[in-house]
């Protein structure tokens, strides 16, 4: 059994990027996005996620080679599907891989990958990354053709992205958490293992915790900019918690029915 699978909790993986973010604010080493990964791990995270933007605006090279060689979890290297990223993903063999669009000018991963239109290049990244023993996940918009698109050219893992329903406000917000439940559905029965991601904070995290067929949530900027007032330990714990308390509900809510 992969160690995704061992706990049968749902997982939380934490993103250490803004840590980077603020040690590049002034250059040096504080703090130390390492020092970060280590905390979440005692502070109960699964995994860490990590991401190597082609501009390297936050994590550089050297985190990433710290991070593969010094957290007692398994690294998920987030990064665009470019030869230079294949080539280092290789070379670092993280537990997984997750490839995003990248964009040069977005402040953050703004939408999911466009699987469907980019099967002929992903379909041999896809492969020569599994072939080397590393889990590959496609990060994409709750969408029935990426997901089906994803299954066809052999991904292990399609992580939802959430920013939609982060952002969106009253009824829209249901809407887009109807269009997670439908592709978590989805990808599941075709094979997929589920995770989601991207704006979640204390307020959103629970709906989507509550869907039965995600595995794992990958949180970074709320935790980091939570951490300057309570701590990273205290933010992660209760995030945990809340995500626990989410998914035991809507198991107990299941069982009930
Ligand atoms: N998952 C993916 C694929 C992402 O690109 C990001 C943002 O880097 C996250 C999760 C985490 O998003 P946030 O930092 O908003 O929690």
């Amino acid at each position: 059994m992969s160690p995704e699978h061992s706990s049968g909790r749902l997982r939380l993986g934490v993103n250490v990027d803004h840590v980077a973010t603020i040690r590049n604010a002034r250059g040096g080493r504080h703090p130390d996005p390492l020092r970060a990964a280590l905390l979440a791990a005692a502070a109960g995270a699964d995994g860490i996620t990590a991401h190597l933007r082609e501009d390297r605006r936050h994590i550089s090279d050297d985190d990433i080679a710290r991070l593969a060689a010094g957290i007692p979890l398994p690294l998920n290297f987030e990064m665009a599907a470019t030869e230079e990223m294949i080539a280092l993903a290789l070379r670092i063999r993280p537990n997984a891989c997750c490839l995003v669009p990248e964009k040069r000018t977005e402040l953050t991963t703004e939408g999911g990958l466009d699987v469907a239109a980019m099967q002929p290049t992903l379909a041999p990244q896809v492969a020569r990354l599994r072939a080397a023993g590393i889990r590959v996940s496609l990060f994409v918009d709750p969408e029935e053709g990426q997901l089906a698109a994803a299954r066809a050219i052999g991904a292990d893992i399609c992580e939802l992205h959430t920013g939609a329903y982060c952002e969106a406000e009253g009824d829209r917000r249901q809407q887009e958490l109807l269009r997670l439940v439908g592709a978590a559905q989805q990808g599941a029965a075709v094979g997929l293992e589920m995770h989601a991601g991207h704006g979640l904070d204390f307020a959103t995290v629970g709906a989507v915790a509550a869907i039965p067929q995600l595995v794992e949530l990958n949180i970074g900027h709320f935790l980091v900019g939570e951490a300057v007032f309570t701590g990273l330990e205290a933010a992660i714990g209760k995030m945990r918690a809340l995500m626990d308390a989410a998914r035991a509900e809507a198991t107990a809510k299941e069982g009930r029915q």
